[in-house]
């Protein structure tokens, strides 16, 4: 397997020493599992210059596409994602927030409906639980299908090694979230990915955003109430159903093209 390493802090020290931690535990279950690692702070990508590009002319048309496209392929092409940022000020740090920003057509155009996840954490003391949260709902609107999450404040003992507790912790779910990409069994959705689903189908039908409706077409998205091919049962879908009528409707009436 081959996982994908996004580290959102600008150096590698108290969140790196958990990632080290979930590296270890990966490769003791499978020592030819692979790690690609993107340190954001070498990456140089400007700030997201607000041009729309990405919503209305397509991912491409992005004037920093030649640094976001590569990260986006690989994040398609690994196995499993792992995330990560400490806590700034009480969110992500600015680095991971301005990726999150040049990714943002992905809750436009979902994609990683078979794909999982893992988000860690780390804080000196508060905000951990909701910058988890945060990158956990970022991704669940990108599609991803599962999201395990380690959330710590970072103490370690005085020869830096981390606690007992922490590594039980790590190693735990580390394993939960080998094995769920290992077996491949895809979960249903919650209400709230049902939801968001829908509010975006409801905006490609309408077709004010042209490169959305054209992606909802070609991915065969459009004719149910969630991604084709994940399990859902049907008392999940039937009040899925009366939503999106509800809100193609509002979109209907009150759809504006984004540079308006
Ligand atoms: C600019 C900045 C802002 C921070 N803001 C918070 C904060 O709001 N709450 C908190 O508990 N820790 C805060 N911290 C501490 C870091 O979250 C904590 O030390 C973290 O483990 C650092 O991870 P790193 O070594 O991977 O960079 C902040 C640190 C920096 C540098």
């Amino acid at each position: 397997m081959n996982f994908l390493i996004i580290n959102g802090s600008p150096r590698q020290k108290n969140t790196w020493k958990l990632v080290e931690r979930a590296k270890q535990t990966l490769k003791n279950i499978d020592e030819k599992t692979q790690f690609t690692e993107i340190n954001l702070i070498n990456t140089q990508i400007p700030a997201c210059t607000g041009c729309y590009n990405c919503f209305n002319h397509g991912e491409n048309t992005c004037p920093h596409a030649n640094i976001i496209q590569p990260i986006a392929e690989q994040m398609k092409t690994c196995d499993g994602l792992i995330i990560t940022s400490p806590v700034y000020a009480l969110n992500v740090t600015g680095l991971i927030k301005n990726l999150i920003d040049h990714l943002a057509y992905f809750y436009h155009r979902p994609y990683f409906f078979d794909k999982k996840a893992m988000i860690i954490v780390s804080t000196a003391g508060a905000g951990h639980k909701k910058v988890g949260k945060y990158l956990d709902e970022t991704l669940r609107n990108w599609g991803y299908n599962e999201r395990f999450k380690l959330m710590f404040t970072v103490s370690h003992d005085r020869h830096g090694y981390l606690p007992l507790n922490t590594k039980k912790k790590i190693d735990k779910e580390s394993i939960r979230f080998y094995n769920s990409i290992q077996k491949g069994t895809l979960k249903s959705p919650s209400m709230n990915a049902m939801v968001m689903y829908n509010v975006w189908r409801a905006m490609a039908k309408n077709g004010h955003i042209p490169a959305d409706k054209k992606y909802w077409i070609e991915n065969n998205m459009l004719d149910s109430e969630y991604y084709p091919g994940i399990p859902c049962s049907i008392i999940k879908k039937l009040p899925m159903k009366i939503f999106y009528k509800i809100m193609l409707n509002f979109v209907g009436k009150n759809s504006v093209k984004a540079e308006e």
